[in-house]
């Protein structure tokens, strides 16, 4: 089979879903590779460095026809997926509940596998979770981000000029990146506090250093948070209120806050509101790791720094895996390559299975026999 990727071109993003290492995987499963030229250019990638590996380079459009297997980062434009003939397979982040293309996906007869659909428990699939793979380094980062932007050092110092106080640091959404952002803060020398709607991440904050920040719950609650799998769960108005004076307490105090909240397929739902925004010193630094799904905090801005009349920096961080695009691109091309060989069967002259009776398939699967099989929410 030909396997194949194009340059991502969204705002933002610098990534590249085929890397050299995964190129030679590739050929080693015994597959071709085809890579558009400077698709891994802002990954640090030459077209050379491909050609080494034993891809050939190749123009996006040579990708998009000759390529059964195309690997993005993000979803095609709809001019590149008009080019895809019907059988070929799509493999990437296709954001898809936001998604408007999957309709013309099923049309052509695109077979469209969206990572993110991913079982996540599963344990077999836990090397193709690109999810996190990304949120992980997305967490490191964001809090050297905020270090960056921050105008008083993280550690506690004792200088003969006067003792500097250790930074604090509040994560609110203890998901894969805000774990690391605990351990990044720590490991800076920050003291750190942490909140989640899920009561079971309470240990994991403490093994980490970081202290609790606890939101009442029902009874009832309690019972609906174990019941969703891992995944956030819709909390009641009581909750919302008790949870907003917490996080108005908790950050009016800090110097600096790093928001993950997600809500798979929804909107990010809004943690931190203007009221508290207010309180805060002039100085404190916020970084909105769902800036992209709506955001966390009220008034920040997709993809720039903002700062308040009261002088608190608000950073609506757009893609921050990008950022780091070399180690990113490198672990995203490794899950890729993880799930393209389970489509494989080894026992069978590695002839391509599509079967959606495989639990990685179908779930995966959101396009397949011209069919949109996402179950939109
Ligand atoms: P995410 O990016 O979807 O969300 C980040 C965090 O925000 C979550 O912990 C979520 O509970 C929290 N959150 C959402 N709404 C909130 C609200 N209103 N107030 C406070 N917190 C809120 O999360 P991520 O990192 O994708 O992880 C999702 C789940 O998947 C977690 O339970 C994680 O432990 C689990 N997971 C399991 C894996 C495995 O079993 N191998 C691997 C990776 C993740």
């Amino acid at each position: 089979m030909i396997v194949g990727t194009v340059q991502a071109k969204q705002a933002f993003e610098a990534r590249v879903a085929i890397t050299p290492d995964s190129v030679k995987k590739l050929t080693k499963l015994g597959h071709e590779v085809i890579v558009e030229s400077d698709a891994g250019l802002q990954a640090y990638y030459s077209d050379q460095a491909y050609r080494d590996a034993g891809a050939k380079v190749v123009s996006e459009t040579d990708v998009l026809t000759q390529a059964d297997i195309i690997c993005v980062v993000q979803d095609l434009s709809s001019a590149q997926l008009s080019q895809l003939a019907s059988g070929k397979i799509v493999v990437g982040m296709l954001d898809p509940y936001r998604n408007a293309q999957l309709d013309a996906y099923a049309a052509q007869g695109v077979t469209a596998f969206a990572m993110e659909m991913l079982p996540r428990t599963l344990s077999r699939a836990q090397n193709m979770d690109v999810l996190s793979s990304q949120a992980n380094l997305a967490g490191y980062k964001a809090v050297l981000m905020a270090a960056n932007e921050y105008a008083r050092p993280f550690p506690m110092f004792m200088t003969s000029a006067g003792t500097v106080k250790p930074a604090k640091v509040i994560i609110l959404g203890v998901g894969v990146a805000g774990l690391q952002a605990i351990a990044t803060a720590k490991r800076l020398g920050a003291v750190v506090e942490a909140s989640d709607l899920r009561p079971s991440v309470r240990e994991q904050v403490e093994s980490l250093g970081g202290k609790w920040l606890d939101v009442p719950m029902s009874e009832e609650e309690k019972e609906k948070a174990k019941s969703t799998g891992g995944y956030a769960w819709r909390p009641s108005e009581q909750y919302m209120q008790d949870q907003a004076e917490v996080v108005d307490k908790a950050v009016a105090n800090a110097d600096i806050v790093i928001t993950t909240a997600q809500i798979p397929g929804r909107d990010a739902p809004r943690l931190i509101h203007k009221t508290t925004l207010d309180k805060m010193k002039a100085g404190s630094v916020l970084v909105d790791m769902a800036a992209s799904s709506g955001g966390n905090v009220e008034g920040m801005v997709l993809g720039d720094t903002i700062t308040t009349d009261n002088g608190v920096r608000i950073i609506g961080a757009a893609n921050i895996p990008a950022s780091l695009a070399a180690q990113s691109s490198d672990l995203y091309a490794n899950n890729l390559v993880n799930f393209i060989t389970t489509l494989f069967a080894a026992d069978n002259n590695n002839a391509l299975v599509l079967n959606m009776e495989d639990e990685i398939q179908t779930a995966l699967a959101v396009t397949h026999d011209g069919l949109v099989r996402l179950q939109r929410q």
